[in-house]
This record gives structure tokens, C-alpha cells and sequence, in this order.
């Protein structure tokens, strides 16, 4: 099987990037924070503090996810239950960053993404994909770009969406992120050693698209 890393920071465009990517190589795009987002979600059910890991570790046992995909859409479903719009909330958003500092959820969702990996073609997308989840990966790739750029992108989501949103909260929450996310004690957000880094700063998302499956083929070809 073949995988494709694809780490970076919140609102980098991964996702979109990625999943344009995979359909144009005809792989199944794997979105890992959609994990990390449902065992928030469920955290934040219990009303427990989505911070705290005696309180988040207990409940694990109880907590049932899984990722389906139909028609290449992933579906997130937690208990049951097809979680994947109610993951997309800003407090959810806060909650999984929370949660996902806390090594035994990183422990409960590592099998769950290494075993799709084992049976697909993947290009996954989280945080940690090149460097703990799948260090194998035949490319690797670092998405980023300016802390203004994917604030102004994440808002304007928010806007078209019909959402309430304010810019320079976008932007501080984003940072917040940021923070937590690469500076977390367990496997936080750094660029594997042999990661591509491609900053998508200005391009279109047609160009970004355009660039990373350009990375992928010919970093295939020469695997
Ligand atoms: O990519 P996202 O915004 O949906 O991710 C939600 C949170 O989950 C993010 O704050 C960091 C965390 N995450 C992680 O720690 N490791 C991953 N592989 C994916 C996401």
C-alpha cells in the first residue's frame, strides 16, 4: 500500500487540498483530525472539562469511532451516530485540540488510523502523520502558511456558510491552536525531517491543488 503524509497547522487547507488531491490520483483521502474532533465532541457531551485527562481517560472505553467512506466522502461515526457535521463547530474545534494533548487519546486513535493505512491507498492528513502515525510514508509533505492568510480563508468559510464570525477571533483562536498544537508534550506539530514543506501563502486553491499533486507524482515516481 502506498500512504501520503500531509501535516500542517489549522486552516492550511489541508483538507481541501488533500481530498482534490486523492481523487485526482485515485486514492482514499483520510482525514485524521475528524477523529480527534469526535472524541471532543463526545467529551464535551459529558460535560467533562476536555482539558483535563483524569477526567477525558476514563471515558475513552466508552467512546465507539469509526470512519466510513462512501463515494470517497469520509463519514465520522461516533456510537453510532454519523458525527461529521456536528464536528465542525468552533467549540468542538477547541475542544479537539484540547483532547488531542492528552497521550491516551493519541494512544486510543493511533491503531485506528495505522490499520486504514494498511488496507488503502491513503493520503492522510492530521498533525503527527509523517512523523508518529506513519513514518514509512513514501512522501511526506508540510502544508503551512501565514497565520493571516488561513484566518482570513477560515472566515470567509464561516461568512459563505451564512455563520456569525469575527475576524480577529478567527485569527486568535487560530493561534491558540497553533500554540497548543505545537507545543503539546506528545507528538506535536512539527515537520518530519523529510517532509516537503509547501507554503500555499497567496496561491489559489486551484494552484495549491496543482502543486501538491505535482509533489506527490513525482515523488512517487522516483519512490
Ligand atoms: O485538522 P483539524 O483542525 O480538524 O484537527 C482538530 C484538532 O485535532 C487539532 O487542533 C489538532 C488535533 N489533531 C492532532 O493532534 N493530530 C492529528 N493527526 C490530527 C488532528
Amino acid at each position: 500500500m502506498t500512504a501520503i503524509a500531509i501535516d500542517g497547522p489549522a486552516g492550511a487547507g489541508k483538507s481541501t487540498i488533500a481530498r482534490r488531491a486523492a481523487r485526482q490520483i485515485g486514492y482514499i483521502y483520510v482525514d485524521t483530525g475528524a477523529l480527534y474532533r469526535a472524541v471532543g465532541l463526545y467529551m464535551l457531551k459529558q460535560g467533562v472539562d476536555t482539558s483535563d485527562s483524569q477526567a477525558v481517560t476514563p471515558l475513552l472505553k466508552q467512546v465507539h469511532v469509526t470512519l466510513a467512506f462512501q463515494n470517497g466522502e469520509q463519514k465520522v461515526i461516533l456510537c453510532g451516530e454519523d458525527v461529521s457535521c456536528d464536528i465542525r463547530t468552533a467549540e468542538v474545534s477547541m475542544a479537539a485540540s484540547n483532547v488531542s494533548a492528552i497521550p491516551a487519546v493519541r494512544d486510543f486513535l493511533f491503531s485506528l488510523q495505522k490499520d486504514i493505512a494498511k488496507t488503502n491507498d491513503v493520503i492522510m492528513d492530521g498533525r503527527d502523520i509523517g512523523t508518529v502515525v506513519l513514518p514509512d510514508a513514501q512522501v511526506k509533505i508540510f502544508l503551512t502558511a501565514s497565520p493571516e492568510e488561513r484566518a482570513r480563508r477560515r472566515y470567509e468559510q464561516m461568512i459563505k456558510k451564512g455563520e456569525q464570525a469575527d475576524y480577529s477571533e478567527v485569527l486568535s483562536d487560530l493561534k491558540t491552536r497553533d500554540y497548543n498544537d505545537s507545543h503539546r508534550a506528545v507528538a506535536p506539530l512539527v515537520p518530519a525531517a523529510n517532509a516537503i514543506i509547501v507554503d500555499t501563502t497567496g496561491n489559489t486553491l486551484e494552484q495549491s491543488v496543482e502543486q501538491l499533486t505535482s509533489i506527490i507524482k513525482k515523488n512517487l515516481q522516483y519512490n
